[in-house]
């Protein structure tokens, strides 16, 4: 699988550090009634780590998106996969999802929270890809901001593999 990485755009020790500020920068906001809701699958393993580094009583809700259905392009269409949505009243929710590209799922997913009643909806990121955005809303949290490059890796994935990939990292063109 490592030698399917053509180079490492970030690496395991800066994404520890960093993630661990991000859940401080969340927590500075207030500590009540957090819901935090991972974007399936993409953002399983940095919301594994950042909401260990969120010592308070939160609650954890999952939602299935799709966006990119396996290939390297946004589809520019945002498919809520669940059968039915969690209740979100009163709330503030904290969504977290892998990357930032064009902005869509966010932003679709964003309002379709704000529209089941939580009282604030946030938005985290590991990554940000810069010159990507389509939409109007920006990310309220972002670890690390990189190029318009197709990663993989902590998460991230091309056809279904190489989330577990500690690092953030470009594919060699013959693994494509
Ligand atoms: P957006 O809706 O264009 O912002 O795309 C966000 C979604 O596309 C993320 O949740 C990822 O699943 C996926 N995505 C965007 N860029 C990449 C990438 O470089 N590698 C893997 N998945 C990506
Ligand atoms: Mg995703």
């Amino acid at each position: 699988m490592h030698d399917d990485i053509a180079n490492i755009l970030v690496s395991e020790e800066q994404i520890e550090v960093r993630v661990k500020e991000l859940g401080v920068k969340i927590l500075e906001r207030g500590n009540e009634n957090i819901v935090m809701v991972i974007l399936l699958k993409g953002a399983l393993v940095f919301a594994a780590d950042l909401f260990r580094a969120m010592p308070v009583k939160l609650e954890i809700e999952c939602l299935n998106v799709s966006s990119y259905h396996g290939g390297m392009e946004s589809s520019g269409k945002v498919e809520f996969l669940d059968q039915c949505l969690p209740d979100f009243t009163g709330k503030r929710v904290v969504v977290v999802d892998d990357i930032f590209d064009t902005g869509l799922t966010m932003q679709e997913v964003c309002r379709e929270i704000s529209s089941r009643g939580a009282q604030s909806v946030e938005s985290c990121v590991l990554l940000e890809k810069e010159g990507c955005r389509t939409v109007e809303m920006k990310p309220d949290y972002v670890g690390y901001v990189i190029g318009n490059e197709f990663v993989v890796g902590y998460g991230l994935d091309y056809a279904g593999r190489y989330r577990n990939l500690p690092y953030v990292g470009v594919l060699r063109p013959e693994a494509v």
